[in-house]
């Protein structure tokens, strides 16, 4: 497909909190998306300051993983044309459409490939990303 790219998401505690889970996945799934991996998991300490080792000099670092580490996340590999694209993706549609604050901002993206396939080699084993054929009828 062209301009295919895979990308991470995660739904943070507040999402999944909000049960918005369902609703989030929806959005990617009407997109035309293709879902590629997906686990519920509490992240760990290291996980967070890795995935955010961009943001460690920050003033909100500690609230930041602080916030992350308050309840479950989902984490999510979609592919499809463009996912990663900051300016229509799906993550920027949901900040905007259920959060306020940014702060509690429901969800996470990957801002382009690299930064996707870094945090993809970071949340996933490369045995959980799986590898399917599309197909509605026999
Ligand atoms: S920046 O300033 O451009 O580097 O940051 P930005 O890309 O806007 O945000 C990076 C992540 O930091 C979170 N963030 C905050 N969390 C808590 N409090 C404050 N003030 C704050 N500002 C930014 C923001 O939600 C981004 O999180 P992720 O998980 O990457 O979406």
């Amino acid at each position: 497909m062209a301009n295919s790219e895979r990308t991470f998401i995660v739904i943070k505690p507040d999402g999944v909190q909000r049960n918005l889970v369902g609703e989030i996945i929806k959005c990617f799934e009407q997109k035309g998306f293709r879902l590629i991996a997906m686990k519920l998991i509490q992240a760990s300490e290291d996980l967070l300051k890795e995935h955010y080792i961009d943001l460690k000099h920050r003033p909100f670092f500690a609230g930041l993983e602080k916030y992350m580490q308050s309840g479950p996340v989902v984490a999510m590999v979609w592919e499809g044309p463009n996912v990663t694209n900051p300016v229509d993706s799906k993550p920027g549609t949901i900040h905007g459409d259920f959060s306020i604050q940014v702060g509690r901002n429901i969800i996470h993206g990957s801002d382009s490939v690299e930064s996707a396939e870094k945090e993809i080699g970071l949340w996933f084993q490369p045995e959980e990303l799986v590898d399917y054929k599309n197909w509605v009828y026999e």
